[in-house]
């Protein structure tokens, strides 16, 4: 057996409290968490004597400390790039960075320049693309040798502080987002797509660009205040169709969807927050339906992935430039939502 890999929190707000620390305890033999940092001392401390590290304030730290072995890059996102930087001058052997890897084009480049040069494994936290029940979905339609025409991506969820609060005992709850100001110039209008797009939708660039054999052009745009869009995509004779609605008082629904002329690929991932099984992916063609679930979801998935290939020095299933493309697409598709949508008068 191998002796657990160490662990230190960049971050210690929702998707640390109530994503990563619930999935990593049932791991106890794989992760040992060391440290936890957060800007907000309490909040560290709070955090980092639940799982028994220590709570410190200053990321560097955390970054420089030689007993830890990975970061967990759980920040605004505004910092990924920076600390996940840091992490790789500071020779530490692994970073799962939560999405987006990076906020505009000029963190992308300098992500890019270290990625190329270290060592350091880079895994970005897009978890549905772990899910196992979605591998297994994808791993039969591509084996099928099938051809999707309509893509789709659709994402009903309600407040995440509704599914904080029955996953965890929150410490200093994030305070709700700012009420939206009653003008909404333009530009606000445009600049909040952008963000709903880096910050959501990137959740399935990477299933959505799996499927698509071009880039394609955003043929519709539209704003659903407050958190929400729905896109259009054309790419020669494929759609893809992105849509996120949220927050509502519905029961929450995040689905993905490939079909073609003669089979469809539906996966049906569980919520956010709440620590469960796999995606439910079912494929139907001609000789019926397959379906495809497993006990453990995309978060659980990610963190066992890593310690694979940390144990074998085996190379990531997504190659860090696959993830940097993904980044490079989402930010030119946000650009171009930005540039087509409606603007409401
Ligand atoms: N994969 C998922 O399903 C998922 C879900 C939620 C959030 N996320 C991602 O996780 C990240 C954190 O989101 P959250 O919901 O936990 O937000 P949050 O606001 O609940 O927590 C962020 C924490 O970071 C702290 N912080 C602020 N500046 C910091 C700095 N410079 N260095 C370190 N910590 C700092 C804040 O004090 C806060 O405690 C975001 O990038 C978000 O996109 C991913």
């Amino acid at each position: 057996m191998t002796a657990p890999f160490t662990i230190g929190f960049l971050g210690a707000g929702q998707a640390t409290q109530a994503i990563h620390l619930p999935a990593l305890a049932a791991m106890p033999d794989l992760w040992r968490v060391g440290a936890v940092m957060d800007v907000n001392a309490e909040t560290a401390r709070i955090v980092a004597d639940r799982c028994g590290a220590r709570g410190v304030t200053d990321a560097m730290a955390v970054i420089e400390d030689p007993a830890i072995d990975v970061v967990a890059i759980n920040s605004p996102h505004v910092f990924h790039a920076e600390q996940l930087i840091a992490a790789a001058h500071a020779g530490k052997r692994a970073a799962l960075v939560e999405k987006p890897l990076a906020v505009n084009r000029e963190q992308a480049e300098q992500v890019a320049a270290i990625a190329a040069g270290t060592g350091m494994k880079i895994l970005v936290g897009t978890m549905h693309w772990y899910d196992p029940g979605f591998r297994a979905g994808l791993a039969a339609w591509e084996a099928a040798g099938a051809t999707a025409t309509r893509i789709r991506s659709a994402i009903f969820v309600p407040p995440n502080a509704q599914f904080v609060g029955a996953a965890t005992e929150e410490a200093f709850p994030s305070p709700p987002p700012p009420a939206p100001p009653a003008e909404q110039p333009p530009e606000f209008q445009r600049e909040r797509l952008r963000q709903t797009i880096l910050g959501l939708a990137v959740h399935h660039i990477p299933l959505v660009r799996r499927f698509l054999r071009e880039p394609g052009i955003v043929v519709e745009a539209r704003r659903h205040p407050p958190f929400g869009y729905s896109l259009l995509i054309r790419a020669g004779d494929q759609v893809a169709e992105l849509l996120a609605v949220m927050p509502g008082q519905w029961p929450p629904s995040w689905t993905f969807e490939a079909s073609g002329p003669d089979r469809r690929l539906h996966v049906d991932f569980g919520p956010s927050y709440i620590a469960g099984a796999s995606g439910r992916a079912l494929l139907s063609d001609a000789n019926g339906d397959r379906g495809f679930a497993f006990g453990e979801n995309g978060y659980a998935a990610q963190w066992r992935h890593l310690h694979d290939a940390l144990t074998n020095d085996t190379p990531l299933d997504m190659p860090v430039e696959q993830a940097i493309e993904d980044l490079a697409y989402a930010l030119d598709l946000a650009d171009a939502a930005a540039d087509v949508m409606e603007i409401v008068a």
